[in-house]
């Protein structure tokens, strides 16, 4: 029988009280391959997260199923000045990387328990989150290696636009990926 998955979007204040629950799906989804990511990540995660949820144009969706905390996605709109195109493997035509106000909206984590996937929860999630934004385009960044992922966000009509490296050695290459809004 399929779930019966409510979605809730909040905003930046109302995130604030959720961010331990939200922390602790962020653990468990990314513990497993390819991240296989470790409780350093999920303090980096939390951290970063009392910024973002401040920032100009955040929006957060919940998936609940029964009062449990299924999956969640959220992003924030870019600022002209923002670093997000910094760090490119390869150079990329400034009309990519030209940001101005209200250009683009950044798909930070898009992400769902596994006993809930392939039901479309994400897809819910993304849509949710995608409609009716002020910006042009939106951008996100995802391992070559995330199979899942890599596949809805091809079934969404996203496409790679450049792949990036954080500085640090031996850190993998992501993805950068764009979608037209509106
Ligand atoms: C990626 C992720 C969010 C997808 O969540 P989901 O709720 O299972 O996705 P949906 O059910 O909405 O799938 C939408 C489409 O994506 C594709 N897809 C999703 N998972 C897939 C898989 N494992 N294999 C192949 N295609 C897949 C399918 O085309 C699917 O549509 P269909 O079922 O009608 O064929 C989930 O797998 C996840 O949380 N992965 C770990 C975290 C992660 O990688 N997040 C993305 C970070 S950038």
């Amino acid at each position: 029988m399929p779930p019966k998955v409510e979605y809730a979007s909040i905003d930046g204040e109302q995130a604030a009280q959720h961010r331990d629950e939200l922390t602790e799906l962020y653990t468990e989804v990314y513990a497993e391959p390819p991240y296989e990511w470790g409780q350093e990540h999920a303090e980096l995660f939390a951290e970063r997260f009392d910024g973002q949820r401040r920032q100009d144009g955040f929006t957060l969706v919940e998936a609940c199923d029964q009062g449990q905390l299924v999956g969640m996605g959220f992003g924030v709109t870019l600022l002209p000045n923002t670093p997000w195109w910094q760090n490119l493997t390869t150079p990329v035509s400034k009309t990519i990387t030209e940001e101005h106000s209200n250009r683009t909206f950044a798909l930070v984590e898009l992400l769902v328990r596994a006993p809930w996937r392939r039901q479309h929860v994400a897809e819910t999630m993304h849509d949710l989150l995608l409609t009716d934004r002020v910006e042009e385009r939106a951008t996100l960044t995802v391992l070559p290696a995330a199979e899942a992922a890599q596949a809805a966000y091809r079934k969404w009509g996203w496409h790679r636009a450049a792949q990036k490296r954080n500085p640090l050695p031996g850190s993998p290459a992501f993805d950068v990926m764009v979608r037209k809004l509106g």
